[in-house]
């Protein structure tokens, strides 16, 4: 696919064509394509998680496997209506490994993660979400530029450089790998309270720009 310039990037549609063609970083070569983001320009929330999973990439979808069940869990019991929001990821191309005949994920790197950093930038010009929500540390380091301990900073809510809110949480996966079922349901009811936080933030009036 040919790419698109970033000055042709005026909506979701031309972004997601340029995210299709993107050849920034190796990822591309075994996934089977781009996952853009899904949802509406005008969108008050933003969420971002880490790459698309083996469903996704295979649906080109956002949070459609096992970790989407989790979120869209989650977005209920905190009153977030799913197809109210966009949802995205910081990195568009799934990254894994073969192990026999199964592709299992494996995290994106730093540079991976800046690399794709521009495509969750014209996502947020486009959408100009008032709040965005990072769903672990992937999400978080692309969007703070840092490497953050979810533990410290989750639930908080933070100010973007351009004046949009930040709360960062778990990743919902991480709720799939917690076997004991007590302490499962008690990190739930965390991310619940962290998303619910996130969803009470008022939108504010804003100088926006593209300064990150
Ligand atoms: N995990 C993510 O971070 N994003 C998806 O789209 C699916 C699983």
């Amino acid at each position: 696919m040919a790419a698109v310039a970033e000055d042709e990037i005026t909506s979701l549609r031309s972004l997601a064509e340029a995210e299709a063609a993107c050849t920034r970083c190796p990822l591309y070569r075994d996934a089977t394509q781009a996952v853009p983001g899904e949802g509406r320009v005008g969108a008050s929330v933003m969420l971002v998680g880490e790459q698309p999973g083996d469903k996704e990439d295979i649906a080109g979808k956002p949070f459609v496997g096992p970790a989407g069940r989790v979120l869209d869990q989650g977005l209920q019991d905190a009153g977030i209506a799913r197809d109210e929001a966009f949802v995205t990821n910081a990195v568009k191309h799934f990254k894994h490994e073969m192990r026999g005949k199964r592709r299992l994920h494996k995290r994106p790197n730093n540079y991976e993660i800046e690399r794709c950093k521009i495509w969750l930038d014209q996502e947020r010009d486009l959408v100009k979400p008032a709040t965005i929500i990072a769903l672990g540390v992937t999400a978080a380091r692309s969007l703070t530029g840092k490497t953050v301990t979810i533990g410290k900073i989750r639930g908080k809510l933070l100010t973007m450089a351009d004046g949009t809110r930040l709360v960062v949480t778990i990743h919902p996966s991480s709720l799939l790998r917690i076997e004991d079922e007590a302490e499962r349901h008690a990190a739930y009811r965390s991310f619940v309270a962290d998303l619910k936080a996130a969803a009470a933030v008022k939108p504010e009036p804003k100088a926006r720009g593209r300064s990150r």
